[in-house]
């Protein structure tokens, strides 16, 4: 069969992503308008057939075009399976230029051969997902006469985030630039300090504003650890009328107490990684030390 990879093409009937949708295990309910929310806040590639028009399969990505990207909706039309239209998707999205150099994040429960060609790894051990329509929230018995949470705004110091990151294990090596536009393509949580107004701590998320979020940053000043603060940013994440009722992904290495009070739980099995480029190799060690 011939067909042909196109990203973004705003054209592609909805009837049809719909119908593509409707074959999968995953968003066969998901009503049109949440669809055409998340198509309009996600990059999406398309497999369309050359001779007829029409779309045979898509993958679609959210990204702060910085950090990370979160692959999801990747499926190809059932009768046109088998002949490589899913692999050469996957090839086309994971090198574009938006892309390529980023870490990638992919929840599914069939491991697709495709993937592991493309670099993806199983992430057994920091993967963890918020359902949708998780309720759970902790009881919100600190006070926070002394913070508040703020969603980003223009008063924050660029500053004062840098200061963060470079608390970070995971961020503390990227540069200005990088941590400029994961924050200006994400939505942040700040949590202020009412006197000072300085940040003592935040979290943001990389979303397509109708079905996911993938979470990242959450990192509270070292001083102010332990007082709140990280509970009342990700309260306000999860309690968010917009955010909150979506499906919630996250990696971490050491913190899933702190996620579980949330409602996150430990997702094993499902999640697969490729790392950023320049992680590639020390990923790899990594992988053949735990073997
Ligand atoms: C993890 C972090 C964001 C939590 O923020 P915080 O302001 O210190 O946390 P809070 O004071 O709001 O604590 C809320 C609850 O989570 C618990 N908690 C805090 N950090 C935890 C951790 N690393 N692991 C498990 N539980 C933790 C607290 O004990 C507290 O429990 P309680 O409600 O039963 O008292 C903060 O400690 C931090 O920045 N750590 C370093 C960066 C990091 O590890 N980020 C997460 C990686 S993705």
């Amino acid at each position: 069969m011939r067909f042909e990879i196109v990203k973004n093409k705003k054209d592609v009937p909805i009837e049809q992503v719909m119908a593509l949708l409707k074959e999968s295990y995953w968003a066969n309910n998901r009503p049109q308008e949440v669809v055409e929310i998340s198509l309009a806040h996600s990059d999406v590639y398309y497999a369309i057939n050359s001779d007829t028009g029409e779309a045979i399969g898509m993958g679609r990505v959210l990204t702060d075009y910085a950090t990370n990207y979160y692959l999801s909706d990747f499926i190809v039309e059932e009768t046109c399976r088998g002949t490589g239209i899913g692999t050469t998707l996957i090839h086309r999205i994971v090198n574009d230029e938006s892309v390529a150099k980023l870490r990638g994040i992919i929840l599914t429960e069939n491991k697709h051969v495709s993937l592991e060609w493309e670099g993806f790894i199983p992430n057994t051990d920091r993967c963890m997902v918020r359902e949708a329509g998780t309720t759970a929230k902790p009881p919100m018995d600190t006070d926070i006469e002394n913070f508040e949470v703020v969603r980003f705004s223009k008063g924050i110091h660029f500053e004062d985030v840098m200061t963060l990151m470079k608390e970070s294990y995971w961020g503390n090596q990227r540069s200005e630039e990088t941590v400029y536009n994961s924050i200006a393509n994400s939505e942040c949580f700040c949590a202020v300090a009412k006197d000072t107004g300085m940040l003592i701590g935040m979290a943001r998320v990389i979303t397509d504003h109708a079905a996911y979020y993938y979470l990242c940053d959450v990192i509270v000043d070292e001083e102010y650890r332990r007082h709140g603060v990280g509970r009342n940013v990700i309260n306000a994440i999860v309690t968010d009328s917009e955010l909150g009722p979506l499906r919630g992904i996250l990696l971490t290495r050491d913190a899933h107490g702190f996620y579980e009070k949330f409602g996150f739980v430990r997702e094993p099995r499902k999640c697969m990684e490729r790392p950023r480029a320049d992680q590639k190799a020390a990923e790899a060690a990594q992988l053949l030390h735990r073997k």
